[in-house]
Formats: C-alpha cells, structure tokens, sequence
C-alpha cells in the first residue's frame, strides 16, 4: 500500500520568523550575503562562493547575456539555459566571460560617408549619443574621427552633409591604446575631461570604448562576482541528454559552475551524469543536481554522484503545471525542510557541507527571507528576473502598461529547439508541463536586488544575525493560522503608491 505522509505539503507563506535579539553593533549594511554554491570538504575553503544568495534559473525567458552580465555585477549568478545548441550557448557564456567591465564593444557605428539625417537616426534608435566613424562602419574598422551629439544642431544643420563634415577627426580625438588598464582609462577621461574614450590597437583599429558613466557605475557594484582573472563569472546549465558534449564545450568557453536542468533529478540518469562530470574534470568543476524535494532524494544524489549542490523544488514555479498535469510534486517549504534535515544530518555525519538551493514558486520578497531562514543557502528565481529590463525578450505594452514574455521551459515554445537538433528530434512532446505567460515589467536587475536584498539584511538584523550560516542557526520560525494569512496585509485600508510600477515588493502572483 501507499506510504501516506503525515506531514501536509506546505508554502511558504505559511511561515514567519519570530525577532530575536538584535544587539546595539548590528546594522543592515553590516550582514555578510555571501553563501557557498560548492560542497565544503571538512576544515576547507568553498570552491566557489557567490556574494549574494541568489542565481537566475536555467530558462529561454530568463538567462542570456545581458542579464547574466547585470547579476554578475550585483554578485549574483546566472545559469545560461541549456534548451538551445550548444554552440548557442557557449556564445552567451563566452560574451559573459568576454565583458570586460568597464570596456565596451562599440555597437553603433558610422562612415565618414554617411549622412546626418542616417547618423541621427541611428543615435535615435540605438539610445547612444556617440558613434565612432570607422573606415567601413563595423565595430573593428580603422577609426577615423567620433561624432556626438554635440557636434551638429538638428534643426539648423543640413541633414544630408556627410559625418566627415561635423565628426571630431582623428588627429583631435584622445585615446586608449590596447592593453591599457580600467583606471589609466578613466584617468586620460578625466584628464582630457571627455565622456568616451576609444581604445585603439596599434594599427588604429577600433578595439572598445570607455565611458565616464561605466565608471561612475562600475563605483556602485561593490560586490561583482569575479573569476580569479577578474572576469565576471557565469553558470551553464546542462541536460542529462548531451552532457559528454556540452560540459566539455561550455568548460573551455569559461563556465564557473554547472547545473543539470531537470524537474526531477532523483534518476539514475543524473547520477551518472555527475559522476561522468566528476570523473573527467575531478574537482576542477562545481556542479549542481536536481530537482529533488526529499531526503531521499538529497541522499541519492550526494552518496553515490558527488555532487556539489542539490537544487530542491518541484511543482512551485510560476510557470509550472507539473502538480496538474502528472499529480507529482511538493510545497515548497515541506521539501526545503525535509531536504535540509537531511543536509544537517548529513554534515553532522560527515564534515562535508552540501549547500542547497531553493527553485521556483518565490511569489515575494518575504518568501525568499523564510527559504533563506529555512536553510537554502541560496534561491533560484525565474519570473523575478523575467520582469526585467535585461532578461533576453522584448518588452510589449498591453493596455498602457509594459510587460515581457515569460514561459516554462516544459512548455512546446522552450522545446521547439530540440526540433534542429539531431538526435532528440525523436522525443515526441506529449504534454506541456508549463505555460506561456506575461510579466509585467519591474525594472532593472539592480533596482528590483536593491530592494529585495535591503529586506533582507534587515530580517537578518531584526534574528541577530550577522552572515547567512548565523540566520539559518538563529532562525526560529512559526506556522501561521489559516486566519492570520486571509488577514494579513491592509485589505481595510486605501493604499496610493506614487511609485507603483517600481514597487516590486510583489510579484504580480501568488505563485
Ligand atoms: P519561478 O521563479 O517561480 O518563475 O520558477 C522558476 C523555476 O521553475 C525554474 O528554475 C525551474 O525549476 C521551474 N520551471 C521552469 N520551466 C518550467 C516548466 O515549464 N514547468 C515546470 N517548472 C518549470
């Protein structure tokens, strides 16, 4: 007979912490966010650790380049989806590894040759208001001059004069030679008191550009994330389909983690998976295993696979359907709880740490502080980062408001691609495990972080808690009647936020 579980299947809005002491030297700007993404062997160093407990998940929707880059840059950690060729891919984590913070790929561009009205048109619609001029108006030409805005009066000029005729020429223009450092860079824009400065290689190509805005910007990301060569670094996601393809691919192109992608990863499948990955890179490479929603699935994995951390979750995404469509799955909060029982039984027994990953199903901000008080030592979120400005989909506006795509990775759209690639075009699609949606658009990746990590350490100041492993010891947590849920909030009051499009503090669902 069936086993049934006593244990109800709960959320997490189900939860909330009780305040403990916060004493006098504690402040939220003080709280340490970094968190391990590797298993930590007795009395060592993590692997890799991330300064913030947050990673982008493994979908079409969420992780391309631009986003990646822009979490990297909050100290967060991005897994570029592996539902595409894996030549796709390694081009995304390529570009990631290749973003040199602070230099530019130029990719607006002239010709002497063109003419004002083209050169105006393209400043309107590329947002830039320089634009090289190089020899054949590609990024790599040789460079012949810089026009700007300020070097024409729109309305004044003829607008069918060539860019020659009002471009600053090469002989005026200050530059960089290839090679030269972010601060010497920054320094000839001060000095020379210009916005942009071309970085050229010896025989006058166009290389980068740097910008005075990138500098005054780069100030503000204290806590980048950054490889050992000061690189921003970056996830892939992979498939228990063409891993012995693709982890060899994404490797060389830089990956700084890996993470296989499935629903259910509680299958003899991904265990083999991981002790190939093991048994071909050793330590060298961090990987992750999922999803699982039980001890027993924890336990699968870490015994016999090596794996570096679990991912838990199933049936909880925004997106997903799984729990209608095939009745398998588990609240969220009972299967962070069951897995990180096992986790702490599992050190005790061992020395060895296998941080935890909470996926999908966080419909706010509090929901992400209760996984991280429950033991995750970090959360995975699709529809968060699909709200903003840098995921990879275009913005459309509906009714005067602006939203984005965003869809399951188990749904036809996120597995089209397996259509063009060889050897899965047998593996028919019988049912869809995720729909397609819309979100609304919140904001850049660094304003909605802003606010939902400042909640954050405050929750934590409000524990006593001073680093992440302190708030998960420190936590005690209470259920809330069905009652304290329908009454919480201020249903009774009239509420006008003059911010409201950037008020991010929930999401849109109930998740
Ligand atoms: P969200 O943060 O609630 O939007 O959930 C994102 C998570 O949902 C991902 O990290 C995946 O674990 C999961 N997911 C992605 N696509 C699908 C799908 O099509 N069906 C079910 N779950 C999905």
């Amino acid at each position: 007979m069936a086993t049934i579980l006593e244990d109800i299947s709960r959320t997490f809005s189900e939860y909330l912490l009780i305040p403990r002491l916060t004493r006098a030297n504690q402040r939220p700007d003080l709280v340490n966010l970094s968190t391990p993404l590797s298993a930590v062997a007795p009395n060592q160093e993590p692997r890799l650790k991330i300064n913030i407990p947050v990673v982008s998940a493994c979908m079409q929707a969420v992780s391309g380049a631009e986003l990646s880059i822009s979490l990297a840059r909050q100290g967060g950690l991005s897994f570029v989806f592996c539902s595409q060729p894996i030549e796709d891919q390694v081009e995304i984590v390529r570009q990631v590894k290749a973003h040199k913070a602070g230099f530019v790929r130029s990719d607006s561009n002239t010709t002497e040759q063109t003419t004002l009205g083209e050169v105006i048109e393209l400043m309107r619609l590329s947002g830039h208001s320089t634009v090289p001029v190089t020899s054949d108006g590609s990024p790599r030409g040789e460079l012949k001059g810089l026009i700007t805005d300020q070097d024409f009066w729109e309305f004044e000029d003829d607008l069918s004069n060539m860019v020659k005729q009002h471009m600053t020429p090469m002989k005026d223009v200050i530059y960089g030679e290839d090679g030269i450092s972010l601060r010497d860079a920054n320094e000839l824009l001060h000095k020379h008191k210009k916005d942009c400065l071309p970085i050229l290689s010896k025989d006058k190509r166009l290389v980068a550009l740097v910008f005075k805005k990138d500098y005054e910007d780069h100030r503000l990301y204290p806590m980048e994330l950054l490889d050992a060569s000061k690189r921003l670094c970056v996830g892939a996601a992979i498939n228990t389909h063409d891993y012995r393809e693709r982890v060899p691919a994404v490797v060389e192109a830089g990956a700084d983690a890996l993470c296989f992608d499935s629903s259910d990863g509680f299958t003899e499948y991904q265990m083999e998976g991981i002790k190939w990955i093991r048994a071909n890179y050793g330590d060298a490479v961090v990987i992750g295993g999922g999803n699982v929603v039980s001890a027993e699935g924890f336990d699968y994995l870490v015994e016999n696979s090596g794996v570096d951390f679990v991912k838990v979750g199933m049936g909880g995404g925004s997106i997903c359907i799984t729990r209608e469509q095939k009745g398998i799955g588990r609240g969220q909060a009972s299967a962070l709880l069951d897995v990180v029982e096992r986790r702490e039984a599992y050190f005790a027994e061992t020395g060895r740490y296998i941080p935890i990953c909470s996926d999908g199903g966080l419909a706010n901000d509090t929901q992400i502080v209760i996984a991280l008080a429950m033991g995750a030592d970090f959360v995975m979120m699709g529809r968060y980062f699909a709200m903003t400005e840098e995921s990879p989909t275009s913005k459309t506006s509906i009714n005067g408001q602006m939203y984005k795509p965003y869809w399951g990775e188990g749904t036809r759209r996120a597995q089209n691609w397996q259509r063009y690639n060889e050897g899965m075009s047998s593996r028919k699609m019988m049912f869809e495990e995720g729909v397609d949606a819309y979100v609304p658009l919140v904001g850049t990746v660094s304003e909605v972080l802003e606010t939902t990590l400042y909640k954050l350490r405050s929750t934590m100041v409000n524990v006593g808690a001073d680093s992440l492993s302190d708030y998960r010891e420190q936590a005690i947590l209470t259920m809330v009647s069905e009652q304290s849920v329908v009454e919480a909030g201020t249903s009774t009051v009239f509420q006008f936020s003059p911010n409201s499009e950037l008020d991010n503090s929930n999401w849109g669902n109930s998740g």
